[in-house]
């Protein structure tokens, strides 16, 4: 196993002590802030959240075969691993940049509205295929995620892959300072979140500091087309960026030619400053063939070679909830499981992506997108016209979708309850043998139950 922190290390990182009686050995070979997912080598992180303590969890991590546990507050534990530090979550900051700047490999930091973790992990699908990877887990991109996935950073890897989030203005610059990616991808701009940024041009402003955290000769990629692109444009310039813009006209430097889209994926021509080859993506879906383009071009960018990258991304596979596909009802009905979340875009996506899929009667299983505060009517109305193009039958609950259910055609209508523990059997009742059926809401809307109901053994389709 690779060793991350040494004792020299971490004091140099952190400028904390030791007990100074003592010259304990140290050798971390992981970072962990959770003792129940905590291995034996780890340094522990006791860092102060909302609802938790990690300094209730110190001799948990000791315990446990911690190489060191990093504190602020007295614990009463003597034991030659604990570190204290003035602030344990500047302390983990300082471990995230003290890690960056041995880092002699390609850093890819990955921000955007929707798409990041997808992009993130065909990035890591297609950089594996080229050298040693590493990946924020997971979503791991706020405060606490993207330094945690930083500490981790083994010196000798060839690649990572950050994922930079934001709920608030002024959240992405100082992660991407911490990041300094060489090469900054930003998958979208669209109103996720729109209740706390109040406005897209703020949300475009906001996602456009990860280009301020490029080194001169690095390289942004955006979508074509993207809302904001000044100032993606300026930022890019005043750091001596190259930026690429993603699309499909023929005058993007990153151009996707006509793409076949089936059920299981897509498959496209892909044209790069420099290379031209077949890209084909395991995911159904327009918008994962885009996730697709912005990765490959991110991994050339890295200098990848892009015969390994196309081979390494065919190896991604949606995650379930994020538009995995799967036969149930005794397979007479196709289930597009989409329920881990949601916002207007990946909506609008996953409708598009029914109706592309989609051989028979079109199903759509919505449940109230959140975080949309004053937008939130007008946001789910304005799904309408989605939702006549792709579906033939809709399934509503929550309060926000009884905006949208009420101001359907009587012909769409099938039905609205409160909540999804009471819609499950209502679609489950409604299937016929050839639908096709996409369940999607965000994630406090638990639309998992109508997922789960539809995989159960009992479910059966009706007649037709
Ligand atoms: N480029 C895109 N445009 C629209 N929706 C997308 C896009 N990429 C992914 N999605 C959808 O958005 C949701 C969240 O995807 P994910 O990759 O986890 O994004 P994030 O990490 O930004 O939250 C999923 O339902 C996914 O299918
Ligand atoms: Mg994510």
């Amino acid at each position: 196993m690779t060793l991350l922190w040494s004792r020299a290390d971490l004091l140099a990182a952190t400028s904390g002590r030791f007990p100074s009686s003592t010259s304990h050995n140290i050798a971390g070979t992981g970072v962990s802030i959770d003792t129940r997912t905590l291995n034996a080598g780890d340094v522990f992180i006791a860092l102060r959240g909302e609802r938790s303590n990690g300094h209730e969890h110190v001799a948990a991590a000791l315990h446990s075969g911690a190489a060191a546990v990093v504190v602020h507050e007295p614990c009463g534990i003597d034991d030659p691993r604990i570190l204290h530090v003035a602030d344990t979550l500047d302390a983990l900051r300082d471990m995230a940049r003290f890690a960056r700047a041995r880092f002699a490999g390609r850093v890819v930091g990955v921000t955007g509205s929707v798409g990041k973790t997808s992009v993130k992990d065909m990035l890591r699908h297609a950089l594996q295929a080229c050298g040693a990877t590493h990946y924020a887990v997971a979503s791991y991109n706020n405060h606490w995620g993207v330094p945690l996935t930083l500490a981790r950073l083994p010196a000798d890897a060839a690649y990572c892959v950050s994922e930079i989030g934001m709920n608030h203005v002024g959240e992405i610059l100082p992660l991407a300072r911490m990041v300094r990616p060489d090469v900054a991808v930003v998958t979208t701009v669209a109103s996720s979140h729109l209740g706390l940024m109040g406005s897209i041009d703020a949300i475009a402003r906001e996602k456009a500091e990860i280009l301020r955290a490029l080194p001169a000769g690095g390289t942004g990629i955006i979508p074509d087309g993207i809302t904001g692109e000044d100032h993606f444009a300026r930022n890019a310039a005043q750091a001596g960026a190259t930026l690429w813009r993603a699309g499909h006209n023929a005058d993007c430097p990153v151009y996707a030619g006509d793409a076949t889209h089936d059920a299981r994926g897509s498959r496209f021509e892909l044209r790069l400053p420099g290379w031209r080859g077949v890209a084909h993506i395991n995911a159904p879906g327009r918008h994962m063939a885009d996730n697709a383009m912005l990765a490959l071009a991110a991994a050339y960018a890295c200098g990848a070679d892009m015969d390994h990258a196309v081979a390494g991304l065919a190896t991604f596979a949606p995650g379930a909830g994020r538009g995995a596909m799967a036969r149930v009802m005794q397979d007479k009905v196709a289930l597009l499981d989409e329920s881990y979340n949601a916002s207007p875009a990946s909506v609008r996506a996953a409708l598009d992506l029914l109706g592309l899929v989609a051989t028979g009667r079109r199903v759509a299983v919505l449940g109230d997108m959140l975080e949309l505060g004053t937008f939130a009517r007008h946001e789910h109305q304005a799904l309408l016209p989605a939702l006549r193009a792709n579906a033939d039958i809709v399934f509503c609950c929550g309060p926000n979708m009884k905006t949208l259910f009420d101001t359907l055609p009587s012909s769409l209508q099938g039905g609205w309850t409160p909540d999804s523990e009471q819609l499950a059997p209502l679609v489950r009742a409604a299937l016929r043998a050839g639908d096709t059926v996409m369940v999607k809401g965000s994630h406090g809307s638990r639309m998992r139950h109508v997922v789960t109901a539809l995989q159960t053994d009992a479910a059966r389709v009706g007649p037709a």
